[in-house]
């Protein structure tokens, strides 16, 4: 029976409740499809940061480099500032890792009413891939003349030939497997430098796709477009801040974080690449049963797919789509009464079989 490493890291708030169903869900499907997930569960988070000043151990990252997958809850927790566990946990495994790809899938998931009302599950099918390892999150920048009337800070964006060209073509190969267009995002009338660069190097990987509709927009005007229009949007490529932001965006276009997955992935595959939920750790909600597991379990099942196990991976996402549209059990994001247990379970138990 074939087997995957898979470290665990929870993390903080409903990251570990979601991340519990999603193991559970996963297992599952592991067992019906026949293969094996070992997990390795780690304790990385801010809590343990508040004990031993690190989110994670001097050598973690190259105890995950041992792993096939890396499936990660949230970090974050109030008292612990937000760039202590971007900068100590996410961004280093994102970069050691060369998970320079986030793709961030976001579906209208039957049965559930969009704030666009009216829209069917078809309408509404659309990836954001954002880049994930330079762009506008640099450390490069200072703060000068600090508490004095001239005070300013610079905060630079960095993007290189090499980054842009990859995340742009991750995007033509994804279109061209999916049967659909790309969307660059730009915004070159006010970032004179930084994106004409982007377009121009969009511009110079389109060549190499002629099959594949293409055109680029400004990330504003994009953003509206998701709102209005967005059957027609499918592959949006974006740049890291863009992307964070579109993809949030979107999210919110489907009903909210609850149920939105994201990969950090590495096509490579040199590394591992890590799974997490679009969402942080929640902590106005964390502790009570009210977090919805749907977007850690599309996640896990982004994590089955990467692994090769298609046929799991379709299975965890049917019995989603299988337990919402029957609409029963639902957590109160979604517009009902169950908790993050008893979802995880309906979904726990359309993965074994015809309910
Ligand atoms: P958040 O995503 O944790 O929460 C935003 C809102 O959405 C809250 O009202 C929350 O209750 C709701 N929500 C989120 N996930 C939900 C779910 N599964 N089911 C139902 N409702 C859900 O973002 P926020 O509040 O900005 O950040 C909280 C903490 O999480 C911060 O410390 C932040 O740094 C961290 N964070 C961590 C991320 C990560 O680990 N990748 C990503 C985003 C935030
Ligand atoms: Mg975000």
């Amino acid at each position: 029976m074939s087997g995957y490493r898979i470290a665990c890291i929870p993390g903080d708030g409903i990251g570990v409740e979601v991340t519990g169903e999603a193991r559970q869900v996963l297992d599952r499907a592991a067992e019906r499809h026949g293969f094996r997930l070992r997990w390795t569960e780690f304790d990385w988070s801010c809590e343990r940061y508040t004990r031993t000043g690190r989110m994670m151990p001097e050598d973690g990252l190259e105890r995950l480099a041992e792993h096939d997958a890396i499936l990660l809850g949230a970090v974050g927790f109030p008292g612990v500032p937000d760039h202590v566990s971007l900068w100590g946990l996410l961004i280093p495994i994102r970069r050691a890792f060369d998970q320079y790809v986030n793709l961030r899938p976001v579906r209208l998931l039957p049965g559930l009413v969009s704030p666009l009302a009216g829209r069917e599950a078809a309408d509404l099918d659309m990836v954001i891939v954002r880049e994930n390892s330079e762009g506008e999150y640099s450390r490069i920048g200072g703060r000068h003349n600090p508490g004095t009337p001239d005070e300013f800070v610079v905060q630079q964006s960095v993007f290189t030939r090499r980054g842009v060209h990859r995340i742009i073509r991750y995007a033509f190969e994804l279109a061209r497997e999916r049967g659909g267009a790309v969307c660059s995002a730009t915004k070159s009338n006010g970032l004179v430098h930084s994106m004409p660069f982007w377009d121009e190097v969009f511009a110079e990987v389109a060549a190499g796709y002629p099959d594949i509709p293409h055109e680029q927009c400004h990330v504003d005007a994009l953003a509206a477009r998701m709102v209005l229009r967005p059957d027609r949007v499918d592959v949006v490529v974006a740049s890291n801040l863009f992307g964070d932001i579109l993809s949030d965006l979107a999210a919110a276009v489907v009903g909210g974080l609850g149920t939105a997955p994201s990969a950090n992935v590495n096509p490579e595959r040199r590394h591992p690449s890590m799974f997490e939920a679009v969402h942080g750790s929640a902590p106005d909600i964390a502790g009570r049963g009210l977090a919805n597991p749907v977007a850690q379990i599309l996640t896990a099942a982004m994590m089955l797919d990467h692994l090769g196990e298609h046929a799991a991976g379709a299975a965890v996402r049917d019995a989603v789509d299988a337990v919402l549209r029957d609409g029963t059990v639902r957590t109160p994001d979604i517009g009902g009464r169950a908790t993050t247990g008893e979802l995880g379970k309906a979904i726990r138990d359309a993965v074994s079989g015809p309910r």
